[in-house]
């Protein structure tokens, strides 16, 4: 599901006599569109994926195309006070989503209580890890190099221009440190004949054209490109989409 929009704009007006911008109708749509299509699964199969990572709870993790903080806030639920969570997203609306979605599991009281305020503040006591909210293309990441133990990439690249795709994992090597690992979920194109032609039909539908050019030459690939190791890939939905484990060499 596209969030579009640029780090400074809400993309164009919506239905005006709500008052309620596309970005900000596509960021509170996105959660519940993501319940129905995966039938509610997509948040236990992102946590799952995470649990096999094994994290020692004190990493320094980057969330790029964060959405409304699916992922962000289930990186946070496995990680301490020692950890960090920076969640970067294009949208602002989005980003606003994700910063609600980390606010709440503050305080629901999350995996033990937290740190994690609605501005991404400290709060001192607390057992979850500091979070931090950045508007910014993914292609240009105003953050330092080798800061990240963790980066994960989930549905954000088939949404990435294809010319930019690249300089997206490329700047994933820059920010991971040597020897950090990395995660992406998207588009995989491995599933049965059929199933694929019914995927690409759906995900064209939904995403124009554009989006199941990711699976040419594929995510494996691109990584490759950017000079980092591929690990492990695992099909999901039918291979319709996959999980790709990597890691900048050491
Ligand atoms: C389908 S959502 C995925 C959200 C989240 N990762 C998840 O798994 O639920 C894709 C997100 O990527 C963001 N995005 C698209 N292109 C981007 C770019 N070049 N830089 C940063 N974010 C981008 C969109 O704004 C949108 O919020």
């Amino acid at each position: 599901m596209t969030g579009g929009g640029t780090a400074g704009g809400e993309g164009p007006a919506g239905p005006g006599a709500t008052g309620l911008s596309y970005a900000k109708a596509t960021a509170l749509a996105y959660d519940p569109f993501m319940w129905v299509i995966t039938l509610g699964r997509y948040r236990r199969l992102v946590a799952a994926e995470l649990d096999r990572l094994g994290l020692a709870g004190d990493e320094k993790a980057l969330d790029l195309c964060c959405g409304t903080g699916i992922v962000a806030a289930e990186v946070a639920r496995r990680l301490g006070p020692r950890g960090e969570v920076v969640a970067v997203d294009l949208s602002p609306a989005m980003l606003e989503a994700a910063r609600r979605k980390l606010a709440r599991l503050v305080r629901s009281g999350g995996p033990g209580g937290g740190n994690v305020g609605a501005h991404g503040e400290d709060h001192g006591e607390a057992r979850l890890p500091r979070a931090e909210f950045i508007a910014s293309d993914a292609s240009d990441l105003p953050l330092r190099d080798g800061r990240f133990d963790l980066v994960t990439l989930f549905l954000g690249l088939h949404e990435v221009e294809p010319d930019r795709r690249l300089p997206v994992l490329q700047e994933v090597r820059r920010v991971l440190r040597p020897g950090g690992a990395g995660l992406v979920l998207d588009i995989g194109g491995r599933g049965p004949a059929w199933k694929m032609r019914v995927a690409r039909w759906a995900i064209t539908a939904l995403e124009g054209p554009d989006a199941w050019t990711v699976t040419e030459p594929g995510v494996p690939s691109l990584l490759r490109s950017a000079g980092l190791e591929v690990e492990g890939v695992r099909p999901v939905f039918s291979g319709a989409f996959e999980f790709v484990r990597f890691r900048r060499p050491g």
